[in-house]
């Protein structure tokens, strides 16, 4: 593993202070985004994510939708604290939802049927590898990004809005943006506690 990957790896954190400079040209961003999702591994190289992309105004439309949801479910004492979390949200320069094509599982299902239960659980697998794929991509150019999960509240919306196929499960959406203020302190587990190591 080289030094190199690892310092992206330390550089890519969760930043919520975002804004709408962008480093990069938007078509130069989206097909950053692209190329990541492209190049991530699934199983059977099955490529059973998908993603949109939103920038500018459609961004700014899915948060809106997200707190129209939220408006019916949070008790109107709080909503206030919520509206302000949106807004962070909505201040970045865009998003990528990540989804599942379900259809790619249910069709493995049929052709491997000794592996049916795994089918899904790989899909799952394979839409964090496409997500820490975009992440480490955006983190590389100094974009930041945080990863939210306003599903399935939002599902129905964003399948209305956007014209999504039913067969694509929404996974994950992450904001990404201008850096205006760093990630907080992380801490760390003790290694001892987390490996084994054997030899
Ligand atoms: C599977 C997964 C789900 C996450 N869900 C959320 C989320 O819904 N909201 C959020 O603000 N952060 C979410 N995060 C970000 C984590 O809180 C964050 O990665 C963790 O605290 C470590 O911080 P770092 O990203 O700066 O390294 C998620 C991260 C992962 C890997």
């Amino acid at each position: 593993m080289s030094d190199n990957y690892l310092s992206l790896a330390t550089q890519r954190r969760t930043i919520y202070a975002l804004g709408k400079d962008l480093p990069l040209a938007e078509d130069t961003v989206v097909q950053l985004i692209q190329d990541a999702i492209r190049q991530a591994p699934s199983a059977f190289n099955s490529q059973s994510s998908r993603a949109l992309i939103l920038l500018g105004n459609e961004h700014n439309k899915f948060w809106e939708l997200v707190r129209e949801q939220l408006r019916k479910i949070v008790p109107a004492e709080s909503f206030h604290a919520t509206s302000d979390k949106i807004d962070g949200f909505a201040a970045a320069a865009g998003s990528v939802l990540f989804f599942e094509d379900q259809n790619v599982v249910t069709g493995l299902q049929e052709q491997f049927a000794a592996y049916a239960d795994n089918f899904p659980v790989w899909s799952e697998h394979s839409s964090g590898i496409a997500q820490y794929a975009v992440w480490l991509a955006l983190a590389e150019k100094g974009i930041g990004a945080n990863l939210q999960h306003y599903n399935p509240l939002i599902d129905s919306d964003v399948q209305q809005t956007w014209n999504i196929p039913s067969n694509w499960k929404l996974r994950a959406h992450m904001n990404f943006g201008s850096i205006a203020a760093p990630a907080g302190d992380k801490t760390y587990m003790e290694d001892e506690k987390r490996f084994i190591v054997a030899k």
